[in-house]
């Protein structure tokens, strides 16, 4: 219905909602915009200086037409405001038993990595009909990820990992640009997505086609490589940074235990409870004093520099692999075939 030939095709489940809004915010502005265009046009021939026009009867104080011109925007607005609100709470918060792709950015290419431990640059594999939750970082400086047929975008941020959910609706290849000037080949950062059968999804995600000591290719699409279950090469980086000599699984080492960790609430030792997202987790690496988990001396030393944005989320994959509640709300649900 709302499918135009100016919008970008709509394949996604908020898609619909984003042109609605989208569509009638342009359609009250013209409403409004169109009769006080024209008021200034006619009034300005009919009483310019010295037409014969009849100036008697001027209003110069009327309650009820100011009341009606504040009372009537103000409504609209309000709805507007609530409806956009409800919206972006629809776009920001993810529903439960999605699948996770990670994200990392960078001058001037867009990489990939599944949990499975499948990798890509500039293409995106997902599956239709499943949310996707994205959980981004630059390497660099700011970029954006922007599918306009999914109707998503956001800022990928140095330091600070943002999200982003969306579900396709529909098979096909789709546009992926970088929205934020981010240097000499900021139009070049460009990919595509690949939303394709669940059956599919699961046959590419068994791929193993390039070894892993392959280089990385520069500049060039597709998939290039596959290692291993991210959760069990963040354990390997786990064991070799030697950070499970202090954090014991049984919580009497040196540092907490991290079994469970992921997304509970976490009490410091400035008496603050913070949730144990992955944020909090990549900080805890980069930044270990900057938040003290009450009971613990801060003794733990930076890992900055030492680790990658790539192996920094690995790292925060397999912590999240050690919470059994996060696994059993990944569990696939059956697609009926
Ligand atoms: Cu990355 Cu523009």
């Amino acid at each position: 219905m709302w499918d135009f030939w100016l919008f970008p095709q709509s394949v996604s489940t908020i898609a619909p909602e984003v042109d609605r809004l989208t569509l009638v915010m342009t359609a009250l502005s013209f409403l409004f915009a169109f009769p006080v265009a024209a008021l200034i046009v006619y009034f300005a021939i009919k009483y310019r200086r010295g037409s014969p026009a009849n100036r008697a009867g001027a209003i110069v104080t009327s309650h009820t037409l100011e009341a009606t011109w504040i009372a009537v925007p103000l409504v609209l607005a309000l709805g507007l405001y609530g409806w956009g609100a409800r919206l972006y709470f629809d776009m920001y918060e993810i529903p439960p038993g999605g699948i996770d792709v990670y994200v990392v950015g960078k001058q001037w290419m867009w990489q990939f990595e599944h949990p499975s431990g499948q990798r890509e640059i500039n293409e995106l594999h997902i599956p239709v009909n499943r949310p996707v939750r994205l959980t981004m970082i630059s390497q660099d400086v700011i970029h954006s990820f922007y599918a306009p047929d999914f109707r998503i975008k956001r800022d990928v941020l140095p330091g600070r990992y943002t999200t982003l959910w969306f579900e396709a609706t529909q098979t096909g290849s789709y546009h992926l640009f970088c929205a934020e000037y981010c240097g000499t080949q900021h139009s070049g950062m460009v990919g595509r997505i690949v939303v394709v059968e669940p059956r599919q999804y699961q046959e590419w995600l068994a791929q193993r086609p390039l070894d892993l000591a392959q280089p990385i290719p520069e500049q060039t699409g597709g998939q290039f490589g596959a290692t291993q279950p991210m959760a069990s090469a963040g354990e390997t980086l786990f064991h070799t940074l030697g950070c499970s000599t202090c954090h014991l699984p049984n919580g009497r080492g040196t540092g907490p235990s991290l079994v469970g960790l992921y997304r509970s609430e976490v009490l410091l030792a400035s008496g603050e409870t913070v949730l144990a997202d992955a944020q909090y987790i990549r900080r805890s690496i980069i930044d270990p004093n900057a938040q003290i988990v009450a009971g613990y001396p801060p003794i733990m030393p930076t890992y900055a520099g030492q680790v990658s944005e790539e192996e920094l989320l690995r790292l925060v994959e397999y912590i999240r692999s050690l919470s059994a509640e996060e696994q059993r709300q990944e569990e696939p649900p059956s697609d009926g075939g």
